[in-house]
């Protein structure tokens, strides 16, 4: 590979800048072209990043010499462009959620392992300065042995994507999104207990509801999943709460660990005797890190992953792997039964 990492970006909707801004602020990076079927989109991003702009992505792939391509469009569309990605022989970053099911994820996973490319997934909330100090926290042993966790997240989504917001085009269209509020951020937060608990699903219970009139997906979700090791988790994720809120909660036979990113602050309740002389329950805020935005974290150092050799930090495995609980709870929910891993 070229010492620049020459990039190229499918979608110019919403996240395709945020993308655009992470890979403009690498030294060695080169945004080279970007495309979207509606062609204004395309050129509007490729101006501000000074890159060329097409109406397919076939065209981009034909005529440039890309190492990395970010997918930056609806999850109906993913696996179909990444396997002409991963076909040209291009390192592949995705947009979450990584396909409409487990088997399409399988499939773009598969083919970029068969040859040898580099497949991450833009799970960037792992990288909130919070999740990363509980990680660390729990890690360490603050809070004992893991018993139970629970990740939560509410808000209003009508309020936060209104009307006009292109998003609207696919996110409540079951064809295109694949699911509502479990695909959407569920996919996120189940993510984010495959990473705090660091072992795969056991098994996987789950409820459903759709609420919002005239959207044809669940905008409300409960689910329950048993891990390997024992430790239980709840995903909660809503689209009808007023109250934004997103917690996330880690309950050790030690202590406690509680996560609040709208106060960006987590708190630790500890009586392990490294944190307490005596074994009473101490309450300690501990210092975040400074981790700047996630998503040009994660970019970073997933671009940082392809030039090293190293592994991704977040890999399409674990796109995959979260797609197959995302299944399982739909399966769950709507047969009325305990889905088995
Ligand atoms: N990681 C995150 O926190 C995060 C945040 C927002 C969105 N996303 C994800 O990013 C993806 C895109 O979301 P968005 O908010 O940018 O949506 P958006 O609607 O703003 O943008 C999507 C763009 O893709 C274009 N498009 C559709 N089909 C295409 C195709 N075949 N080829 C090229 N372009 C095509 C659309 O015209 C649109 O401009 C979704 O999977 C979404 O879940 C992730």
């Amino acid at each position: 590979m070229s010492k620049e990492i020459k990039v190229g970006i499918i979608g110019s909707g919403g996240i395709a800048r945020v993308h655009a801004i992470a890979y403009s602020k690498m030294d060695f990076v080169k945004i080279v072209a970007v495309s979207d079927i509606v062609k204004e989109r395309a050129e509007s991003l490729s101006k501000e990043f000074n890159a060329k702009a097409y109406a397919n992505h076939e065209d981009m792939l034909k005529e440039n010499d890309l190492d990395l391509i970010s997918i930056c469009t609806p999850p109906f569309t993913h696996r179909d462009i990444a396997l002409d990605v991963i076909k040209s022989n291009i390192n592949v970053f995705c947009e979450k959620p990584l396909a409409l099911n487990s088997k399409e994820a399988k499939e773009m996973v598969d083919e970029a392992r068969r040859r040898g490319l580099y497949f991450g997934v833009d799970f960037q909330n792992r990288f909130l300065p919070q999740h990363v100090k509980a990680k660390e926290l729990l890690n360490e042993g603050a809070i004992g042995k893991l018993i139970q966790a629970r990740f939560r997240v509410g808000y209003d989504i009508l309020e936060a994507v209104p009307p006009s917001a292109p998003m609207r085009e696919w996110l409540f269209d079951k064809e295109k999104s694949g699911g509502g509020v479990l695909m959407d951020i569920g996919s996120h937060w189940i993510d984010l207990s495959r990473m705090f608990v660091g072992v795969e699903a056991k098994n996987v219970s789950a409820e459903i509801s759709r609420n919002i009139e005239n959207i044809e997906v669940e905008d409300n979700a409960m689910i329950l999943i048993l891990f390997k090791n024992s430790v239980h988790t709840l995903v909660d994720v809503s689209w009808t709460q007023q109250n934004e809120q997103w917690p996330v909660e880690l309950y050790g036979d030690q202590g406690t660990i509680l996560c609040n990113l709208t106060e960006k602050k987590i708190v630790l309740y500890t009586r392990n005797r490294k944190y307490s002389n005596d074994g009473k329950i101490r309450t300690i805020t501990p210092q975040l890190p400074e981790i700047g935005e996630p998503h040009e974290y994660l970019i970073r150092m997933f671009v940082n992953s392809i030039i090293r050799r190293n592994e991704p930090p977040v890999s399409g495995y674990d796109g995959y792997k979260t797609q197959e609980i995302i299944d399982a709870a739909y399966r769950s929910a709507n047969e009325k039964i305990k889905v088995i891993l």
